[in-house]
């Protein structure tokens, strides 16, 4: 017995560590299948923008150089893009870099934090890390019940999580939702909005992430570059707030905590309008072709929003996770989310979603 893990800080010794979806290399070694299918981890099928891989081999002239730790270009490009100030912004190694310095600079072992049951893993991970209660409130037809948030805030109660879309739901959150809950909470509580997958969502009522900004100094909105701008590798991500928060939590960030090549990929791949249009576009049209066709096979699909759908059906799914493994597929079952009938699978490209669907026929035959 190693005596010092008797001085786990509270929460770490029985936190439950991410899972992350299996690699394309993990499983060519188990099961040595003639081709592999990657439609695990809601990545961009696309690849990431041309221009931004292209820029990548100039910055590779820098490597021996610290990356600039206040991410300046890239900032300024965050800035016009989502028509803030540059002192709004942070840049995180991945956007759950800034979810993780956000529970860190709030929560500890007398505080709590609430989120939606079946939300996204790591909220779980950094509240129980820091030592914090978690509070879940249960979804209704799965989605996050913001009208009863406020119902389960405790006086402890100091950060509030919405994933919109929430993965592995893909269930998504109206802007008037939103608003209505953080007219309803205290402004002692800090809400963070996860809008990872926001740039699929198609529907007019979605959040207007400028409206909310300019009411709300307790609101703190993060997004990812790993999604559509399929940078996912680099780990680059943004959270964007209040000036005063940003400057708290840029207290405890890393001074170089992203890298210099993700800085440059990302300059690049959120200028490219055109590699983003043609992903949404993919999107669209691939997740209602996987809708279409798993409901026709039967499948119980919850209608997703983000780049994913998750669906149960006449299987066991981590029966099915093995034996599409075995095909070559690789997707992901969501058991860690509470959800052990589901399965959820990236939209992939149109090759990539048939040659899944295919095996999948042939698998439950
Ligand atoms: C809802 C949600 N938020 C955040 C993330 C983290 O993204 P990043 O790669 O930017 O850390 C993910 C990744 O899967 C996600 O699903």
């Amino acid at each position: 017995m190693n005596k010092i893990l008797d001085y786990l800080n509270k929460g770490i010794s029985d936190l439950h560590p991410y899972e992350p979806g299996r690699s394309i290399d993990d499983v060519i070694a188990e099961y040595k299948p003639e081709k592999v299918v990657k439609l695990a981890s809601n990545e961009n099928p696309l690849g990431a923008s041309p221009k931004a891989i292209k820029a990548l081999e100039a910055a590779s002239d820098s490597l021996h150089l610290y990356p600039d730790g206040d991410s300046k270009n890239l900032k300024l490009l965050i800035a016009k893009h989502e028509s803030v100030d540059i002192d709004n912004i942070i840049i995180g190694n991945g956007s759950n870099e800034v979810l993780e310095l956000a529970a860190r600079a709030f929560l500890n072992k007398d505080s709590s934090a609430v989120m939606s049951k079946h939300a996204f893993a790591v909220y779980k991970i950094v509240t129980q890390s820091n030592g914090s209660k978690i509070i879940e409130v249960p979804t209704t037809d799965w989605k996050h019940s913001l009208n009863d948030f406020s119902n389960y805030f405790e006086d402890s109660t100091r950060i509030c999580f919405i994933a919109n879309p929430n993965n592995p739901t893909g269930t998504y959150n109206s802007h008037d939702e939103v608003e209505t809950l953080m007219l309803k909470i205290p402004s002692s509580v800090l809400v963070i909005l996860d809008l990872a997958y926001f740039e699929y969502v198609e529907e007019d009522d979605y959040v207007d992430t400028n409206r909310l900004l300019s009411k709300f100094p307790n609101l703190l909105i993060t997004k990812s570059f790993s999604k559509i701008q399929g940078l996912a590798s680099l780990r680059i991500g943004y959270g964007f707030a209040d000036k005063s928060l940003i400057q708290a939590l840029n207290k405890i960030r890393q001074p170089f905590n992203s890298n210099s090549l993700a800085q440059e990929a990302a300059c690049y791949a959120i200028q490219d309008n055109e590699h983003i249009d043609k992903s949404v576009k993919l999107n669209a049209e691939q997740r209602s072709y996987l809708m279409k066709k798993l409901t026709h096979m039967g499948m119980d699909c919850i209608p997703s929003h983000g780049n994913f759908i998750s669906f149960k059906g006449p299987f066991n799914s981590e029966k099915l996770f093995i034996d599409l493994m075995k095909q070559g597929v690789i997707v992901r079952p969501v058991a860690l989310y509470d959800m052990p009938e589901y399965i959820r699978v990236t939209v992939g490209t149109e090759d990539e979603n048939k040659y899944f669907l295919q095996k999948l026929s042939e698998v439950l035959s």
